[in-house]
């Protein structure tokens, strides 16, 4: 589907990992290319023609982004630079507050770093517990295993939308419900969710969301930190500096200004936000449900195809996500990966961020497919071709 609009498919490229980073489509370049060469000025700053166009803009995608996830007002929408930079806002500016020693938190244990490291460090911090949910068979949570791990010192569940090693989606509006009947804040690390599904924060009842620009088609460097309005309006800024306050003086008053200008200090990414604002649009005129539809169908024929391969080993053959990790039984990911280059074909290979995975996984490093509404069937054959001459594959990655 659309794959006129991605000049990097023009050369032959088979690009599988769009888990990492997606390619970005002509629009999206083009608004970019347009914010420098025609009205190159800041936001929320100047008194002139081409500001009044960037102040349009920028507030425009935010509007944008909240009707994307359906959020109840644009003021619940804070720019970050990425999903890492929100999940730290969510973690350092609101919980470290809200937290108490003792306090548990619930994840699991095939969250990316984002969704573990700041808790870690809140641990070490403030002796709040770090506790994870039981995953099944197939590594996902079901709602019986958040039930059995609650206890009445809860505090907050933080789960991905869809995970970026196995590509299980969560029964988010499930556990968000057992979470509010228990008084315990929900989280959503949506990085791998936003760009494959619909999401909608008041119908999942999310309090804290955060993701990414550059892996739903949009610029690198940019990103979403969504937050209930009474929620946000407490979190602390984490920059505090010009844009975010109302006024100071020079006995150290400081007045800061409403959210979500509050929480965005310093001149924002404005080309980010731009491009964000057309990722958006491009993704909405192509519509996500049927996104999700064709990257579904499409992964099915993946994993029919590889099935047919006795010496490829599939780790998650069971869900809906746009997400394959696999390994050349006796095969380095890293070599498989080396070797598919050679060909054109891009993938992941490693432990993709999700370090303490192979505690259930009992491995260590796969190659990963995250397949994208541009790739197509041809391109699986011309993978599974080349995965069928793989018995030389030693001869040429030397
Ligand atoms: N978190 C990104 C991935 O899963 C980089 O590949």
């Amino acid at each position: 589907m659309n794959r006129e609009d991605f000049k990097l498919l023009e050369n032959n490229l088979i690009y599988f990992d769009n888990g990492a980073t997606t390619l970005k489509p002509k629009v999206v370049r083009d608004a970019i290319n347009d914010y420098y060469d025609k009205y190159s000025a800041n936001a929320h700053r100047g008194d002139y023609k081409i500001s009044a166009i960037v102040d349009s803009l920028y507030e425009d995608t935010r509007k944008k982004v909240a009707n994307f996830i359906n959020a109840k007002e644009p003021s619940e929408i804070v720019f970050t630079s990425g999903t890492t930079n929100g999940m730290n806002m969510i973690v350092f500016g609101f919980f470290k507050k809200y937290l108490k020693e003792g306090d548990e938190v619930l994840i699991t244990l095939s969250e990316h770093a984002s969704n573990i490291i700041p808790w870690f460090i809140l641990q070490k911090e403030i002796g709040i517990k770090v506790k994870y949910i039981e995953l099944n068979d197939k590594h996902e949570v079901e709602i019986n295993n958040v039930r059995n791990a609650i206890t009445n010192k809860t505090k907050v569940i933080s789960l991905a939308y869809i995970t970026n090693v196995i590509g299980d989606e969560r029964p988010i509006k499930e556990i968000s419900k057992l979470a509010h009947d228990n008084n315990i804040l929900m989280v959503v690390d949506a990085a791998q969710g936003a760009p494959h599904k619909k999401i909608n924060v008041q119908e999942d009842d999310i309090d804290f969301m955060a993701f990414s620009g550059h892996k739903m088609y949009g610029p690198t460097g940019i990103g979403v930190l969504y937050g209930k309005f009474d929620l946000l309006d407490k979190m602390i800024p984490m920059n505090y500096g010009g844009g975010m306050n109302a006024m100071f003086t020079k006995d150290g008053y400081v007045e800061l200004r409403e959210i979500p200008t509050r929480l965005e200090g310093g001149t924002p990414n404005i080309e980010g936000v731009i491009g964000l604002g057309e990722a958006v649009t491009y993704l909405e005129n192509i519509g996500i449900d049927k996104i999700n539809e064709y990257e579904k169908n499409l992964r099915k024929y993946l994993i029919d195809e590889l099935s047919k391969l006795d010496f490829i080993e599939i780790y998650n053959k069971d869900n809906d996500s746009n997400i394959v990790a696999f390994n050349i039984k006796g095969v380095f990911a890293q070599d498989t990966a080396v070797y598919l280059d050679k060909y054109n074909i891009c993938v992941r290979a490693g432990n993709h961020c999700a370090k303490i995975l192979n505690n259930v996984f009992n491995i260590n490093n796969t190659v990963r497919i995250s397949l994208s509404f541009y790739n197509n069937k041809e391109e699986i054959d011309l993978l599974i071709n080349v995965l069928k001459n793989s018995a030389n594959i030693w001869k040429e990655i030397l």
